[in-house]
């Protein structure tokens, strides 16, 4: 049996079907049934809860080989730090109480800073309660920034005609498509050839800057000279309050933007073929943007 959380999410539900196919028993969890259902007319066995539940997460990872994990949150949340740690405390205390012990945890490139790296500080806390649950073997999976976090640009697109952030127009970020994050991971919860705790980053095809995903997707729109406007980290966060983010969210992302462009957000391992992986952003924009 493989538990997956999110499994109506990006990452999740791409893994729980895929699982799935090949013929495994998978437990998929949400928060609604009938988000779920059309998993359990698939075959899966559905549990609804609330992720920082720790008594439903204990029955849902009990009798699992492997867990996927993640901390889901809503953007307009009003404290982020603490709503992640509500769900990461609740995700480990049902790994200590449920006997788990195999566990494929998502995280993210820049994890390994407590501090500095706006939201991405709450996959740091939760690595650090990871790493202290004994016996348990933990394959944490870094990923970079996922190419759907641009979709929300086709709306400043259509009303605005640019797109517009407070990254830097040229600094390169690994970005990923979430199907091939899902699509490691569930290499990953099928494996049995990682042992202890272990870090993997995944890094996409390539790095993009927002210059040249700008440039890419303008192309794809007929708009082949799309600005790409930096924003000062103040203005970008109030757009983000204006889309329907907390204003500590937005901070926390204005704060993620400082640390790319400061290049103190990025890659560990740096590129290579291990955490390269195959989706482009071309295929992204040909597949997604009609
Ligand atoms: N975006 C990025 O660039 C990036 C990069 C690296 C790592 N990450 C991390 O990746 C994780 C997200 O993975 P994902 O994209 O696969 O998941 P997701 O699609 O964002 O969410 C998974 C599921 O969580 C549930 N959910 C949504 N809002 C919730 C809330 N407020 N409370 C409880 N459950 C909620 C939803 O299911 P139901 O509504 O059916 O319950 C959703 O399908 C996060 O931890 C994120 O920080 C993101």
């Amino acid at each position: 049996m493989i538990t997956v959380m999110g499994a109506t999410g990006h990452t999740g539900k791409r893994i729980a079907w895929q699982l799935l196919k090949a013929g495994h028993p998978v437990r998929a969890l949400g928060r609604s049934a009938e988000r779920l259902a059309e998993l359990k007319d698939a075959g899966a066995e559905v549990m609804a809860g609330e992720p920082n539940d720790a008594a439903y997460l204990t029955k849902a990872f009990h009798g699992a080989d492997v867990v996927y994990t993640l901390l889901p949150y809503d953007p307009s949340v009003a404290d982020y730090m603490a709503q992640q740690a509500d769900v990461g405390e609740a995700i480990v205390k049902a790994i200590r109480n449920s006997g788990v012990r195999r566990v494929v945890a998502l995280s993210s490139v820049g994890a390994e800073l407590a501090s500095g790296n706006g939201p991405i500080a709450s996959m740091h806390e939760q690595e650090v309660r990871l790493r202290a649950v004994s016996s348990v073997d933990v394959l944490i999976l870094r990923a970079g920034a996922f190419f759907e976090n641009l979709l929300p640009a086709l709306y400043m697109i259509e009303q605005h005609g640019l797109v517009a952030d407070g990254v830097d127009a040229d600094v390169p970020v690994p970005m990923i498509a979430s199907q091939d994050i899902a699509d490691a991971a569930l290499a990953a919860l099928l494996d049995r050839d990682w042992h202890g705790v272990q870090v993997r980053e995944l890094l996409g095809q390539r790095d993009i800057s927002y210059g040249e995903a700008t440039r890419i997707l303008g192309e794809h729109l007929g708009r082949p000279d799309l600005p790409y406007v930096q924003l000062p980290y103040g203005e970008m966060a109030g757009m983000l309050q204006e889309a329907g983010f907390s204003a500590d969210l937005a901070g926390l992302y204005a704060e993620l933007a400082q640390g790319i462009n400061e290049r103190r957000v990025k890659s560990l391992e740096g590129r290579r073929p291990g955490n390269t992986t195959a989706t482009s952003f071309e295929a992204f924009v040909a597949e997604m943007v009609v």
